[in-house]
């Protein structure tokens, strides 16, 4: 599934388009979470605004029921501005209902005097939620710069190592085959090598992300 939002030129020809036109795509590309190494874990999942669509497909692996028993604890802290810019509300209401996965949804900020999740930015929400760090918890984190600037200071506090932290980025990209140097942080190419790193890695590239 693919899930794009109306911005520029491409997306928004991308929604013009009707059932049945043709459109290529080139992918899949760069790397993907380690899934291997993170089985037998507690997966802490943090994400903000449209990020959260390679989170939600990382969910769904964990949950399918070839994969469920490979995990320890799920739990999911997303954000968005407002509920309206919640994305995947039906599969959020039924993970809501679930007793194997965690979820703690929150906005900014809502008038609305039904909403009965969370208010508070991410990082906030992450204090209050989080489990502390053990040698058996991940973080795995997508969302935009200021959220994860923000929360990565909360993660220290919770005890998790740079190791423990898993980042997908969002660089700009152009040619995603490691060739036109438009994704570069440093020696590393988002495209190409990423686009998940830890921060234990990121820490030795300049902060371009
Ligand atoms: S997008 Fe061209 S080098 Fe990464």
């Amino acid at each position: 599934m693919f899930t794009v939002n109306k911005v520029g030129l491409v997306s928004s020809f991308l929604h013009s388009m009707n059932v049945g036109d043709i459109m290529g795509i080139r992918g899949p590309m760069g790397n993907s979470y380690p899934w291997k190494n993170l089985e037998g874990k507690n997966i802490v999942i943090i994400g903000g605004g449209f990020a959260f669509t390679t989170l939600r497909a990382s969910i769904i692996y964990m949950l399918d029921p070839a994969n469920r028993s490979k995990f320890k604890d799920i739990h999911v802290i997303y954000g968005a501005r407002t509920p309206g810019m919640l994305l995947y509300r039906d599969e959020l209401a039924e993970w809501e209902q679930r007793d194997d996965i965690n979820m703690h949804i929150t906005v900014d900020g809502t008038d609305d005097p039904n909403w009965k999740y969370n208010t508070g930015f991410v990082p906030t929400i992450t204090e209050q939620k989080a489990p502390p760090a053990d040698d058996d918890t991940y973080a795995i984190i997508c969302g935009p710069p200021i959220m994860i600037k923000f929360t990565q200071p909360v993660l220290d506090k919770l005890g998790y190592s740079h190791d423990q932290i898993i980042m997908s980025l969002e660089n700009r990209m152009k040619c995603g085959i490691g060739m036109c140097g438009r994704c570069n942080i440093g020696q590393e190419f988002v495209c190409k090598d990423g686009p998940v790193f830890t921060l234990e890695q990121l820490n030795k590239t300049p902060r371009e992300y």
